[in-house]
């Protein structure tokens, strides 16, 4: 049987993430079923590095079982590397992440991370971000009030209930944004108090991008 194009294109952009891995160094690793193809291609080169600080609770357990060393990010300070895919990525490399509601550990990895490859299929590729809920992750004692503020801002956001993030957190789902300033609208919802996280990726978007296994240059 052939396989899913959408799986391989996770997998083929995945492996081609390898190709900025180095020796010593410590790899970011974020969260999904495409950086799940990466932890398969990064444990053949587990001896090289010198480990890996993970996003999520999920990709620690995985990168656990493959044999790779887990680092804090507190011990490893900033770091020269983060892999992690995404669910829309426009051409500039702004994307929205969380669907895997692991937004809030990803963003700040990527923040910590000198280069940040984004990896993915074709079809997280858009023109306008927003097709995909946008995630926020918020303190659950502010669901409500955040939720207020979101509906003002002209989306329609969904709790995704009984889900709890890593960090004891909620998510709110928004739909029906036209993001046309995506770095604006990542600082207004980041202000509105009780949200933990914004799952726009723009005011620190990707550095490279690999689709189906093409290394694109954002806005190029
Ligand atoms: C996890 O919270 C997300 O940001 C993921 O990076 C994103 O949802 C992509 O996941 P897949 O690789 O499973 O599509």
């Amino acid at each position: 049987m052939s396989e899913d194009p959408r799986e391989r294109g996770k997998r083929l952009s995945a492996l081609k993430a390898l190709d900025w891995v180095e020796e010593g160094m410590v790899v970011g690793v974020g969260t999904g079923s495409t950086v799940a193809y990466f932890i398969e291609a990064l444990a053949k080169r587990r001896h090289d590095i010198e480990g890996a600080v993970a996003s999520s609770r999920d990709t620690a357990a995985k990168l656990e079982s493959r044999g790779i060393r887990l680092i804090d990010l507190n011990a490893a300070g900033d770091i020269p590397l983060y892999v992690d895919g995404a669910d829309e990525c426009d051409p500039y490399g702004r994307l929205i992440k969380g669907g895997g509601g692991a937004l809030t550990r990803e963003k700040i990895i990527a923040e910590a991370a000198a280069r940040f490859v984004c990896i993915l299929d074709a079809s997280k590729q858009v023109e306008l971000l927003g097709r995909f809920p946008l995630p926020v992750e918020v303190i659950p004692m502010a669901r409500s009030l955040v939720a207020r503020k979101l509906r003002a801002l002209g989306g329609l956001p969904v709790w995704r209930e009984g889900y709890v993030t890593d960090n004891g957190h909620w998510i709110l789902d928004v739909h029906g944004l036209s993001i046309l300033d995506p770095v604006a609208l990542e600082r207004e919802i980041n202000q509105i108090p009780g949200v933990v996280t914004v799952g726009l990726f723009a005011r620190r978007p990707a550095d490279l991008i690999v689709v189906d296994g093409e290394v694109r240059h954002p806005g190029r």
